[in-house]
C-alpha cells in the first residue's frame, strides 16, 4: 500500500452496471462503463487507502491492488457490499438496476411461435440506502446521482432520501458523453450546499473527489 493521507482507511467503492438475467444467456443492463467508479479506486489506491472494489460487468479493468469482488446482480452486489467490514468510508458509483427481472427462467427461453415472452419486473434492493440505514454505516458515505433533468434538486433530495453524506451529482443525457466519456461534469452535493465542479477528466474529478475525502477524515 502506497503511504499517503488515506493510510489506514478502509473505502469500499461500487462500481459498474448490474446485469439482471433474463434466462441463461440473456439479461438487462445499463449504460455504465464503469470509468468513473474505476478511477476512484485507483485515486483512493493512490492516497494509501485499502480498497475494497465489488463491480458489475464493466468494460474497464479493475486497478491493481484493490480487494477485488465481481458481481452480475444487485442482489450479489448488496451481499458483496454487506460483507465488507470496517469500512471507513463507502462510495456508491455503480448504476445499480432498480430493477431485476421477477419471472426469470432457469432454461433458455425459445421462440415457440405462440407469442412472445412477458417479463415481469421486481425492485432491487437500494444498495446505497440499506448501508447508509444499517447499524455499521461507515463514517461518509457518498452517492452518486446520475440525473437527465432538475440535477441539482433531484440530487439533493435524493441525498436526503438516501441518508448519505455527500452525493456527486452528473447530467448523463446523451448529448453530454458523459456515460461510457472519460470526461465528467459534476456537482458535489453535501450537506453545505452544492459546489459545481469545472468539466474534466473522469480521473481528475476521482483525484479530487479522493483528495476532499482525504480532508474530511482528518
Ligand atoms: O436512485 P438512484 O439510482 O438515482 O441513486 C443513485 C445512487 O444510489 C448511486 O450512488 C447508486 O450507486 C446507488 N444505488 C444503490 N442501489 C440501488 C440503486 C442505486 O446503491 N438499487
Amino acid at each position: 500500500l502506497n503511504d499517503g493521507p488515506l493510510k489506514g482507511r478502509h473505502i469500499l467503492v461500487t462500481s459498474g452496471p448490474t446485469h439482471e438475467p433474463i434466462d441463461p444467456v440473456r439479461y438487462i443492463a445499463n449504460r455504465s462503463s464503469g470509468t468513473q467508479g474505476t478511477a476512484i479506486a485507483r485515486a483512493l489506491l493512490g492516497l494509501g487507502a485499502r480498497v475494497t472494489f465489488v463491480t458489475g460487468p464493466a468494460d474497464v479493468v479493475a486497478p491493481m491492488g484493490v480487494d477485488l469482488v465481481k458481481v452480475q446482480t444487485a442482489e450479489q452486489m448488496l451481499d458483496a457490499v454487506q460483507a465488507a467490514q470496517d469500512v471507513d468510508v463507502g462510495i456508491f458509483a455503480a448504476a445499480v438496476a432498480d430493477w431485476r427481472i421477477a419471472n426469470a427462467s432457469d432454461q433458455k427461453i425459445k421462440k415457440d411461435g405462440k407469442g412472445f415472452p412477458v417479463l415481469e419486473f421486481s425492485e432491487n434492493p437500494d444498495i446505497l440506502a440499506t448501508v447508509c440505514a444499517s447499524k455499521t454505516r461507515p463514517a461518509l458515505v457518498v452517492g452518486f446521482a446520475a440525473e437527465t433533468q432538475n440535477v441539482v434538486e433531484n440530487a439533493t433530495a435524493k441525498r436526503k432520501r438516501k441518508g448519505c453524506d455527500w452525493i456527486v451529482a452528473n447530467d448523463v443525457s446523451p448529448s453530454t458523453g458523459i456515460m461510457g466519456g472519460s470526461e465528467n461534469d459534476v456537482v458535489l452535493i453535501t450537506a453545505e450546499g452544492s459546489e459545481d465542479w469545472p468539466r474534466m477528466g473522469k480521473d481528475q474529478v476521482a483525484q479530487r473527489l479522493a483528495e476532499k475525502i482525504a480532508v474530511a477524515l482528518g
